[in-house]
C-alpha cells in the first residue's frame, strides 16, 4: 500500500471516529453523519488505486465500469430509501443495510478463501477468512429475518421443543466444518456447505425471538457484521476495514448492552427468553383492582394552563400517531403562557435507540427542553402536570413495586410522583411488555382516551381558547 493510500485510509478512519463522537449529541448528530459519510467516500476513493497495485497491471476498463455502476446503484438505493422511509420504519432499514454489510463481508471472505485459501501457508489468514464468512453469513440471514419480522411477516415467534438443542448442534457442525476447512481440506464444495449452514443458523437464531425485540437483535447482528468486516481487513491487510469493522463491532456491542440494561434484561433473555412477544392489549376498565378515571380535553387544557411546570413523557404511541409536531405546538403554547415545559426522555422509549430524540428533533423541539430520565426523576415531585403521550412501560411503577413483574428493576420515569398525571392513549391496551400499568389507576392519574395526534390537536385548540 503506497503512503498516500495509507494516509487516506487513516484519514477516513479519523473521520469515522469523529463522526461517531458527534452522533452522541443531538446538536452535532447531523454533522457527524456527514463527517462519517465523507470518511466513507474517502475510503472508497482510496481503494481504487489498490486494485492496480494488487494486480500489478492496469485495471481493465470493465472492472472500473462495474465499480462505477455498483456505486451509482448503491447511491440511488441508499438516497431514495433514506428519503422515503418513515421514521417508524427506520429499524427495518437498518436491518437491511446491516444485512447487506454482513453479506458483503461474507462474500469477500469466501472469494478470498476460494482463490487464495487453498495455497496459503498463513493459518491466521485462513482462520480470519472463515471467521468473516461465518459471522457475515449469520448476520446477513439473521438481518433479513429481523427485517421480515419488523415488517410483520411472522406474527409469532417460531418455537418448537428442543429448539436450542438443534441450534447448538448446528453451531457444532459449522465449527467442525470450519476446522476441517482451515486444516486439511480447502474444498470449495465444503466452503459452500459451510456458508449454507451459517446462513441457516442465522435464520434459526432469529426465528424464535419476538418481533418487538428485533432492535436489540439488529444491534447485536450489527456488531457481528463489524467483526466480520474487521476479520476481512485483517486477512487482506486493509487498515481501514480493520478500524471501521472494530468501530461497528464495538459500538454494536455497547448499544446492545445499553438497551438490555435500560430494559433490565440480560442479553441471553432477549436471545432465548419469551419476553419480547407482542401481546395485543385487551381493553379492560379495571387494572389491579383500581378504577380508571377518564378526563376531557377542556379539563386537561385548564390544568395545563395554570401549571408552573409541565413534563411531557413521550413513548411509542407518539411515534405511531406521528404526533410530534402537535406535541411541540402544545409545548410552545404553554411556554408562551409562562409554563415551564420539559420533555422527559427514557432511553428505551419507543422501539429503537434514540427514537424519541429523533422524533422531537424532527419537530424542532429545542434541545434545552429535552431532559434525560436521571435528571428529571429528582424533580418529579415538584412537577404540577405530567403528560404521558403514548408511553406505557417506561412509566409503569410495577418496575419498582412488583417483584413478580417482568419489568421489575427496569429504571422508569417516575411520572406517578407528579401532582397530576394525564395519560394520552387510545384504550387500555398494553405496551411492549404486555403487562397492566398500575399508574393508570392511581388517584392522581386521569386518562385522555383517543389517538395521540387528535387528542393533542384538541388540547392545543383548548389551550389557545383559555
Ligand atoms: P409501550 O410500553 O410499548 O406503550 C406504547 C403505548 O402507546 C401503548 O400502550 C398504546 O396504547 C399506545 N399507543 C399506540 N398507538 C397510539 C396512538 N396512535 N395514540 C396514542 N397512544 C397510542 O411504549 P413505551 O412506554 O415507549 O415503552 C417502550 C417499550 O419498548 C419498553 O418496554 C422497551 O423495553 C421496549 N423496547 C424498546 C426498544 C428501544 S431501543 N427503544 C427496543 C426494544 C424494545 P393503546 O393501544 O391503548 O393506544
Amino acid at each position: 500500500m503506497s503512503t498516500p493510500v495509507a494516509l487516506a485510509f487513516l484519514g477516513a478512519s479519523v473521520l469515522f471516529i469523529v463522526g461517531i463522537k458527534q452522533l452522541s449529541s443531538p446538536k452535532t448528530a447531523r454533522l457527524g453523519n456527514l463527517v462519517a459519510a465523507a470518511g466513507m467516500l474517502l475510503a472508497l476513493l482510496a481503494t481504487l488505486p489498490l486494485m492496480e497495485a494488487h494486480r500489478g497491471a492496469l485495471v481493465p476498463a470493465i472492472n472500473i465500469a462495474l465499480i462505477v455502476v455498483g456505486t451509482l446503484i448503491g447511491l440511488v438505493v441508499g438516497a431514495v430509501g433514506a428519503y422515503r422511509v418513515k421514521m417508524t420504519e427506520m429499524p427495518q432499514m437498518v436491518a437491511l443495510f446491516n444485512g447487506a454489510g454482513g453479506g458483503a463481508a461474507a462474500l469477500v471472505a469466501a472469494i478470498e478463501f476460494a482463490t487464495h485459501g487453498s495455497h496459503s501457508p498463513d493459518g491466521a489468514f485462513v482462520v480470519a477468512m472463515l471467521f468473516a464468512a461465518l459471522i457475515g453469513a449469520v448476520s446477513f440471514s439473521g438481518s433479513i429475518i429481523a427485517f421480515a419480522k419488523l415488517e410483520g411477516h411472522f406474527d409469532k415467534p417460531v418455537t418448537y421443543p428442543g429448539q436450542q438443542f438443534v441450534n447448538a448442534a448446528l453451531v457444532l457442525i459449522v465449527a467442525t466444518l470450519g476446522f476441517v476447512l482451515a486444516g486439511t481440506s480447502h474444498s470449495v464444495v465444503l466452503l459452500v456447505v459451510f456458508l449454507a449452514l451459517a446462513l441457516t443458523f442465522g435464520v434459526l437464531m432469529v426465528m424464535p425471538i419476538g418481533g418487538a425485540d428485533m432492535p436489540v437483535v439488529i444491534s447485536l447482528l450489527n456488531s457481528f457484521t463489524g467483526l466480520a468486516v474487521a476479520a476481512d481487513g485483517f486477512a487482506i491487510g486493509n487498515l481501514a476495514l480493520i478500524i471501521a469493522g472494530t468501530l461497528v463491532g464495538s459500538s454494536g456491542t455497547l448499544l446492545t448492552l445499553a438497551m438490555c440494561k435500560a430494559m433490565n434484561r440480560p442479553v441471553t433473555n432477549v436471545l432465548f427468553g419469551a419476553f419480547g412477544k407482542v401481546t395485543a392489549g385487551e381493553a379492560s376498565e379495571d387494572v389491579s383492582g383500581g378504577t380508571v378515571k377518564p378526563i376531557h380535553a377542556d379539563e386537561v387544557a385548564l390544568l395545563l394552563s395554570v401549571a408552573q411546570h409541565v413534563v411531557i413523557v413521550p413513548g411509542y404511541g407518539l411515534a405511531v400517531a406521528q404526533a410530534q409536531h402537535q406535541a411541540r405546538q402544545l409545548a410552545d403554547e404553554l411556554a408562551e403562557r409562562g409554563v415551564e415545559v420539559s420533555f422527559a426522555i427514557h432511553p428505551v422509549a419507543g422501539r429503537m435507540p434514540g427514537h424519541m430524540n429523533v422524533l422531537l428533533a424532527e419537530a424542532s423541539v429545542p434541545y434545552e427542553q429535552l431532559v434525560e430520565m436521571e435528571a428529571i426523576n429528582p424533580q418529579m415531585e415538584r412537577v404540577n402536570v405530567c403528560l404521558v403521550i403514548g408511553a406505557n412501560d417506561v412509566v409503569n411503577p410495577a418496575a419498582h413495586e412488583d417483584k413478580s413483574s417482568p419489568i421489575f428493576g427496569m429504571p422508569i420515569i417516575e411520572a406517578e410522583k407528579a401532582g397530576t398525571v394525564i395519560v394520552l392513549k387510545r384504550s387500555m391496551g398494553k405496551g411492549f411488555a404486555g403487562i397492566e400499568n398500575r399508574l393508570f389507576v392511581r388517584d392522581n392519574c386521569r386518562m385522555l382516551f383517543g389517538d395521540a395526534k387528535a387528542s393533542l390537536q384538541e388540547l392545543v385548540a383548548q389551550v389557545k381558547a383559555t
